[in-house]
């Protein structure tokens, strides 16, 4: 074994000795309380004929050819980009393979050397990993305190830039949207706003039904998660616009989404405009989980589709997920070092298509079970 091999290997142990050892699972066939197809268009037969229907009526093209800077650019990514950049409020919108690329996109190019990134302590990998490609400072703050954010506002050197999730991928709960708004404007700093979890289940986000485009600087949309399908959307200013076409690396150096991607895209807006019943009983399903659940079970305060129940030890996470599979239902687990110790969890993502029996029957389990 060489010395790359041995590092690979001593690695993997590493996990499995936490006992947080990754690996893939093949999809289940048990109630989905898992994935983020929070309005089931990633399973939508209306969905799929749609985009059918839009492909046939365009000129046939499997793949994009190339970079939106060469042979990959069309009329119809420009024109989606403009629709996008119209329906949420914002003077232009660039797309992304993914909200992955969307994020390091962003936060790789637009800070620099000197400058300081804010972002929430629970802010997503992506928007991390972003700021470490750049050469800009980092500093966190306390999950949703906005006397932390202002006191590290205070001492910010250079541009300044303030990241939040209006819902937060872990915890479910929001951002105090406005009144981070009012201090980032207070504090000359750009806000900006990562929107994959609440992109169609509150409306087009919660930028939007704030109505906070104005004060904020950009956001990220998402379509992997309740739009139903894939990739990204950078919305904000022609001037940022262009600045990414120019410096963003994740929006240059790669292949453009093939149409087909476009086109779901395209077709999940239109989707999302008639799907108020779907929002709805999602919205059901949330109250419905949450007064199910009885006062003893650790339940982290959320109203979106995110909802977690904190088991406090990656043990019984893992048992309590365990006993919810074995019952008919995917629950996943989140254990430490992905949250913090302590507040290992089951993480339930609730749908528009979850029945209010699966609901009953999962909320009777979790406040059963023991270990
Ligand atoms: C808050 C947040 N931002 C960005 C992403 C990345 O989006 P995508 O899955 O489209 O790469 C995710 C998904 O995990 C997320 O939860």
């Amino acid at each position: 074994m060489n010395k790359v091999q041995a590092f690979i290997q001593q690695s993997l142990q590493a996990r499995k000795t936490a006992g947080n050892y990754r690996e893939q699972k093949p999809a289940t066939q048990l109630a989905d309380f898992c994935s983020n197809d929070y309005l089931g268009f990633a399973r939508s037969a209306t969905l799929k004929q749609r985009v059918d229907d839009e492909l046939r009526a365009l000129p046939s093209q499997n793949g994009s050819g190339g970079s939106r800077l060469l042979a990959g650019n069309t009329a119809y990514a420009e024109a989606l980009e403009n629709q996008i950049a119209q329906t949420h409020g914002f003077e232009a919108a660039l797309l992304y393979n993914s909200g992955y690329d969307a994020n390091v996109g962003l936060f790789s190019s637009l800070p620099q050397r000197g400058d300081t990134v804010i972002t929430d302590e629970l802010i997503h990998a992506s928007i991390i990993d972003g700021i470490r490609l750049s050469n800009a400072n980092r500093y966190t703050f306390k999950h949703n305190d906005l006397s932390a954010l202002e006191q590290k506002l205070k001492n910010a050197a250079g541009r300044v830039y303030v990241a939040v999730e209006s819902i937060y991928s872990m915890d479910g709960d929001r951002a105090p949207l406005a009144a981070i708004a009012q201090l980032a404007a207070q504090y000359d700093a750009a806000l900006i706003v990562d929107e994959a979890h609440a992109t169609g289940v509150f409306g087009y986000g919660l930028v939007e039904t704030a109505g906070l485009q104005q004060q904020v600087f950009a956001k990220i949309i998402t379509y992997g998660k309740a739009m139903g399908c894939h990739g990204a959307a950078i919305a904000g200013s022609h001037l940022l616009h262009d600045y990414l076409v120019n410096f963003s690396r994740s929006f240059i150096y790669t292949t453009a989404a093939p149409l087909h991607q476009l086109t779901t895209i395209k077709m999940a807006y239109q989707l999302l405009e008639s799907s108020s019943a779907q929002t709805e009983k999602l919205h059901q399903h949330i109250n419905r989980f949450k007064s199910k659940v009885s006062a003893s079970v650790q339940i982290i305060p959320s109203d979106s589709a995110i909802q977690c129940i904190v088991a406090g030890s990656n043990e019984k996470a893992r048992a309590m997920a365990s006993h919810l599979q074995t019952n008919g239902f995917d629950v996943r687990p989140v254990l430490s070092p992905t949250v913090a110790a302590g507040t290992e969890r089951l993480r339930i993502c609730l749908h528009a298509f979850n029945t209010d029996g699966e609901i009953d029957t999962l909320a009777d389990l979790i406040n059963n079970f023991t270990l």
